[in-house]
């Protein structure tokens, strides 16, 4: 599509009416839990090995105060890097950095937050560190004691323990062992998109599971995991979600631009929003950026579909998501390195004649329109709107 053309694009699917089928085994330990994509902050993508309980509670400190808890971040989760030595008895403790995990949690409670955790089921973390292997009931126990909300639960040197076809059991274990603790714990499986996770995550009691390797602060990578989640979109649903790994939103390494695709791309695959920036020292556009409620709407909507792409032309895609009210979140992408103009006809979201369109990011309207609606769409850009009869 040449700048200043308007090439209609090839419409992928007529009616987007598609829903999510929900997964075969229910199972008690998750029940209830996840039932909108889970929002909070994990302090991997920014603090990685060097967190301390002191980022965690600046972490829980910014969220209560920024506005993010009125957006709706809840949980603060710890990643990989806080464990240390097992006493005697084979009960995991906290390392130095990290001392008394009690009352680091007591204190994310007390800001009327939840508190994540993160484990393997090998004998060690992707980071080298004490894993579950072996001891699976006594850490979920002890996660439990703590007053842990959620476990991310990260395959890493599993495979030197356990064979591909026992994966699934491996994931059951620890949900069993969560179970037995009677703490509701929302279940993160990562084991990064093997074996088609989407496929059997919920039947495990996941209640949302990494799809793809490790995100990173750049656009390249960050776009290719986002638009790569097309087509997994009927394994998702309340309380089950495609996890395509934590934002990166604020970082650095993104511009403007490319902030607003991740975001708007991550809340049209109705993706669990966990911020991964240092919350203490953001800057307002970051902000704005991670807390717009008409966009955030578009993640946590109660019929919990996840969006899918309807229409694409080279480096421009049209993707859409049904929404509970009868609307369309619809992302106008640009995938190209120079701005164009991009065109969603309403035909490919099954609303016919015209339509209602509001810009989301800028809360404006734009008209009552015929037929379809374009908008000139900067390099690696997005306009994000929501279409209604
Ligand atoms: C893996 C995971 C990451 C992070 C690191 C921690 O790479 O995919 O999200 O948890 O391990 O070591």
């Amino acid at each position: 599509m040449r700048s200043g053309s308007r090439v209609w694009m090839i419409g992928i699917a007529a009616a987007i009416g598609f829903s999510s089928c929900l997964a075969p085994a229910m199972v008690a330990q998750g029940m209830g839990l996840a039932q909108t994509p889970p929002m909070g902050w994990n302090s991997w993508n920014h603090f990685a090995c060097r967190v301390t309980a002191a980022d965690v509670r600046s972490a829980a400190d910014a969220i209560a105060t920024n506005g993010m808890k009125d957006a709706g971040y809840v949980y603060v989760n710890i990643d990989d890097c806080w464990q240390g030595q097992r006493d005697k008895d084979g009960r995991i403790q906290a390392n130095e950095k990290f001392g008394d995990m009690k009352a680091l949690v007591d204190y994310i409670h007390s800001k009327g937050l939840k508190a994540g955790i993160y484990s393997s089921p090998g004998p060690q973390t992707c980071a080298r560190y004490e894993g579950s292997y072996g001891h699976e009931e006594q850490d979920a126990r002890q996660y439990a004691d703590w007053g842990f909300d959620y476990l991310k639960y990260d395959w890493c040197s599993a495979s030197r323990v356990y064979q591909p076809d026992q994966m699934q059991a491996v994931y059951t274990k620890m949900h069993d062992a969560l179970a037995k603790t009677g703490r509701p714990i929302v279940y993160s499986l990562c084991q990064y998109g093997l074996y088609r996770v989407w496929a059997w995550g919920a039947s495990v009691g996941g209640n949302l599971w990494r799809t793809t390797e490790d995100i990173s602060d750049n656009y390249d990578r960050m776009s290719v995991i986002g638009f790569d989640q097309n087509g997994l979109e009927k394994s998702a649903g309340a309380g089950h979600w495609n996890d395509p790994d934590m934002l990166e939103v604020g970082n650095g390494r993104m511009n403007a631009d490319e902030n607003l695709t991740h975001m708007s791309l991550w809340c049209l695959l109705a993706a669990p929003l966990i911020a991964g920036n240092d919350l203490s020292k953001m800057n307002p556009y970051t902000l704005a950026v991670l807390t717009n409620k008409e966009v955030i709407a578009v993640d946590q909507d109660a019929k919990g579909i996840q969006g899918r792409r309807v229409a694409e032309e080279g480096p421009l895609e049209v993707w859409a998501k049904p929404l509970a009210d009868g609307s369309v979140a619809v992302g106008l992408f640009n995938r190209g390195e120079s701005q164009n103009p991009v065109s969603v006809n309403f035909s490919d979201l099954g609303v016919e004649g015209s339509a209602r369109v509001r810009d989301l990011w800028n809360h404006k309207d734009r008209g009552e329109l015929d037929g379809h609606y374009t908008a000139e769409v900067p390099r690696h850009g997005v306009v994000l709107v929501k279409v209604s009869r």
